[in-house]
């Protein structure tokens, strides 16, 4: 199966149960909440490509002036709209490198390495400077330290890994995910700030 079949098929929200999650990673998607809860501040607009269910948009919303996710799995976008109510959040069902929003945002994120499983990634990083042309626009991606945690935890979710290369594991099941050196990530993104994050991770702020 592709990806995309993979998370039509409900991976994401396996993923998410704290069952499944070993503790590395379990600290990694807190951290990223409490780099969020820094981060983002009353009254901002944000985009968040790549977002699943939408828990980072609904964790932020009494601070957000308008939350916008986007995901291209319609399950996941129809999940989000019920959670999140109508309000100021919004969620469309869209591709990340074609985004049907005008450019309004003074955040654009990809978080728990959303962009590492995207294949047209230069054309996603255009659609967030185009969406939020004054950065910040800001992405959480594996590092290569967390191949031990991601085999393990993909094995939870019965993806063994099957192959590993220096920028990607795949799984029994089709499942690909990327992690990225400090140079790749200079090579793909360009002018960036990268912080290495939660021990097997990085932010790229561009
Ligand atoms: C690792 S999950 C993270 C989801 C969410 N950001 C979170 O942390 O809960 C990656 C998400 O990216 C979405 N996705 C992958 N490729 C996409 C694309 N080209 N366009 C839009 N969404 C995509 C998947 O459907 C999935 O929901």
């Amino acid at each position: 199966m592709s990806n995309d079949e993979l998370y039509a098929a409900g991976l994401l929200n396996r993923a998410l149960d704290p069952a499944t999650q070993p503790p590395q990673i379990r600290e990694f998607l807190q951290a990223e909440v409490e780099l969020l809860t820094d981060l983002v501040v009353d009254g901002m607009a944000m985009v968040d490509v790549g977002c699943g269910t939408g828990r980072h948009l609904a964790m932020l919303r009494d601070r957000l002036r308008i939350g916008v996710g986007v995901d291209y799995e319609h399950a996941y976008i129809a999940e989000a709209h019920r959670t999140a109510g109508t309000g100021h959040l919004h969620f469309v069902t869209g591709d990340a490198t074609r985004l049907p929003l005008r450019p309004s945002f003074d955040i654009a994120t990809c978080l728990t390495n959303s962009w590492g499983t995207m294949s047209d990634k230069p054309a996603v990083l255009d659609e967030m400077r185009r969406l939020a042309p004054t950065p910040m626009r800001l992405l959480s991606v594996y590092a290569e330290a967390s191949i031990p945690a991601r085999r393990e935890w993909y094995r939870r979710l019965g993806q063994d890994v099957v192959n590993e290369s220096a920028e990607c594991l795949t799984t029994n099941g089709g499942f690909r995910s990327e992690h990225f050196s400090e140079d790749r990530l200079r090579t793909l993104v360009g002018e960036c700030t990268i912080r290495p994050f939660a021990g097997i991770a990085y932010l790229v702020l561009f």
